[in-house]
């Protein structure tokens, strides 16, 4: 462990749960009441785009009404230890909420895309807005109005920065997947990239995730109390 100087850490929503946003496999496979295909695959908006939009909505107005959690605080002392260290941790993660970077993280990689963020599917480009998008909405860049999207990666479609997440890999020396079933690919498959290249490998969860097998050590309970634990480990031994 002595040697630990880049960490790739994966999150999912689990280290999400205790500020209140919930978890997608826990509800029964309904995110809110709403099966996936609903809203979160390309066929729910080409069917019902209205609905898609106002879910969405609803999700972004959420996030002013929670707060980062001990976990998501902890990752950026983490990131502040190693990076004192020379090292650099690596913070992918499947959630599309912005807690890791209220919690004074940096580094972040949203591989499934960002609630803050809009795709305007007429001139192809992408910003930032907190507000809510209807049907009537006007792209701020191009003016087309009604086409804009949120900036979510939805089942059937591509995760964003692959190639970049398999480098870090790669340059890690510790890959830690914390809050995530194990259930969506490609992010279950990263403990197998990292195996395949001889890393170590640590899954922090509430229970074992479908993956759990494939990790060197598992740690259960709440990511509010291990993780704080963890790091306090990690930048002790160093
Ligand atoms: P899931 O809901 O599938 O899994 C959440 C995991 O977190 C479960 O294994 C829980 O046991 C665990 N968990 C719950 N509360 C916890 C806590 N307090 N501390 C630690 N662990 C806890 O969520 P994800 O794995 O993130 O994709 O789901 C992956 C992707 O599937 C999501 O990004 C989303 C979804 O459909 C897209 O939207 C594209
Ligand atoms: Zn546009």
């Amino acid at each position: 462990m002595s040697k630990i100087k880049n960490i790739v850490v994966l999150t999912g929503a689990g280290i999400s749960a205790e500020s209140g946003i919930r978890t997608f496999r826990d509800t029964g496979g309904l995110w809110e009441d709403h099966s996936i295909e609903e809203v979160a695959t390309p066929q729910g908006y080409a069917d019902n785009p209205e609905l898609v939009l106002g879910f969405y909505n609803a999700r972004r107005a959420q996030l002013s009404k929670v707060e980062p959690n001990a976990a998501h605080i902890a990752l950026a002392k983490l990131e502040a230890g190693l990076m004192e260290r020379g090292g650099l941790l690596t913070i992918v993660t499947q959630n599309v909420d912005d807690l890791h970077e209220r919690g004074g993280a940096k580094n972040i990689i949203h591989m499934h895309g960002e609630l803050l963020s809009q795709w305007c599917r007429v001139c192809d480009r992408k910003f930032k807005s907190a507000e809510a998008f209807t049907l009537q909405s006007q792209c701020p860049k191009c003016e087309s109005i009604g086409k804009v999207r949120p900036d979510i990666v939805w089942f059937g479609e591509m995760p964003y920065f692959m190639d970049t997440i398999e480098a870090h890999i790669q340059n890690c020396d510790l890959f830690v997947s914390i809050g995530t079933s194990g259930a969506v690919y490609p992010a279950a498959g990263y403990v197998q990239v990292a195996r395949g290249l001889g890393k170590q490998t640590l899954e922090i969860n509430l229970e074992p995730s479908e993956g759990s097998y494939l990790f060197h050590e598992s740690r259960l309970g709440k990511a509010g109390e291990m993780v704080p634990a963890w790091v306090d480990e990690i930048l002790g031994l160093l």
